[in-house]
């Protein structure tokens, strides 16, 4: 075929193609098949060397000048095409500010937390201020400050859980107890303190018993404190917390660290004191122990007996939360069920 017409037929087919191509990609693509260093025009115009000598000028001439019209070519279409590119992206990222917003999945704090802070601000208004302690103890203060020596059986009644086998002395809380002393010892009178927190035992699990458990100890030490500033402090928590219809209930116990000793229960506000399953058909609901702190603890930490007295107590918070919503089972806290948690989320301020 003559030099003329296989270059016309190549610019033809080009132009055509090109014409085809609707993304810069594309665009490069046949700008590589043409024009690239292995393209057609670029092998034809290494090929015109081989020609006779009488046909190179013309054909050198015909190349070149295809090669700056497909060149031409190709830059315009490039840049209608980039400049389309730039349009539809920018068109497709811009942010309609018209759309309604998407709500972002929001958290809630845990029912059990949501109670430790709403006690905290009850105990707050009546001049307790809330302290945190380790949750590792010595034996020390989980037991032997409280008055429960290492013979002691009341050391069994808490199941202990021993941090390591061969350091029987630091063991993990297993009340919330062990804050009386630390407070006392790095304090002096008039001390009013609450300490919410985790406490630990080897326990039997069933719908009340956890072996992670929350408390709140409380402890109020000064010239004077009795027992009705104890029933007091318990009986406006108690109504501030399910209502002021709420009767409180306090029985003898024993508890080593105090002298005398109480378990404090709430009548049931699920079924205002009528009995139900959540209070075992009995119409009250045993939140905790408490009593008048023992004058040993207090002389243990070097305050004196004679002239202090002071109360304690120590909540389940567990408890106060089932009591409050009519949880059935304590297990559901520390079950990670959202299902059950996005019940509370509400609740909260
Ligand atoms: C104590 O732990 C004492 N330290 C309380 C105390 C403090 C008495 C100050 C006197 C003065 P007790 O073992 O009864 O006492 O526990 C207190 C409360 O914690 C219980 O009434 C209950 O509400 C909660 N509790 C105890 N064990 C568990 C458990 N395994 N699971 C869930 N809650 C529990």
């Amino acid at each position: 075929m003559p030099i003329d017409d296989q270059l016309n037929e190549m610019r033809q087919q080009a132009l055509a193609e090109l014409a085809r191509v609707n993304d810069v990609a594309g665009a490069e693509a046949w700008e590589r098949r043409y024009l690239g260093a292995k393209g057609e025009l670029t092998t034809f115009l290494r090929g015109i060397g081989r020609l006779p000598a009488e046909e190179r000028p013309g054909a050198g001439r015909a190349a070149n000048a295809l090669k700056q019209e497909l060149t031409a070519a190709y830059d315009a279409k490039h840049r209608d095409l980039a400049a389309t590119d730039l349009e539809q992206r920018l068109a497709g990222e811009a942010v309609d500010t018209s759309l309604p917003g998407r709500r972002p999945p929001a958290g809630a704090a845990h029912p059990v937390s949501q109670m430790i802070t709403e006690i905290s601000e009850i105990m707050g208004l009546l001049g307790f201020q809330t302290v945190f302690g380790p949750e590792v103890e010595t034996a020390r203060y989980n037991f032997d400050l409280l008055n429960i020596p290492a013979d002691h059986p009341a050391r069994d009644v808490w199941d202990t859980i021993i941090v390591a086998a061969d350091k029987e002395d630091l063991v993990l809380r297993t009340h919330t107890s062990p804050m009386q002393a630390r407070t006392m010892e790095a304090t002096q009178p008039p001390v009013r303190v609450i300490v919410p927190g985790r406490a630990y035992r080897y326990e039997a699990l069933d719908a009340s018993h956890e072996w992670m458990l929350h408390q709140i100890e409380g402890l109020a030490v000064d010239e004077g404190i009795t027992m009705s500033d104890l029933k007091g402090v318990l009986r406006e928590l108690a109504r501030q917390l399910f209502g002021p219809q709420r009767r409180v209930r306090f029985r003898c116990d024993f508890f080593p660290f105090v002298e005398p000793g109480v378990d404090f229960a709430v009548d049931c506000a699920v079924c205002e004191g009528k009995g139900c399953r959540v209070c075992k058909q009995t119409g009250w609901l045993e939140i905790g122990g408490a009593g008048m702190v023992h004058p040993k603890v207090l002389a243990n930490v070097g305050y004196d007996p004679q002239r202090y007295t002071g109360f304690a107590f120590g909540l389940g918070v567990e408890r106060m939360v089932m009591m409050k919503y009519g949880v059935e089972d304590i297990r559901a806290f520390a079950g990670n069920d959202v299902r059950f948690l996005r019940q509370f989320a509400r609740a909260m301020a």
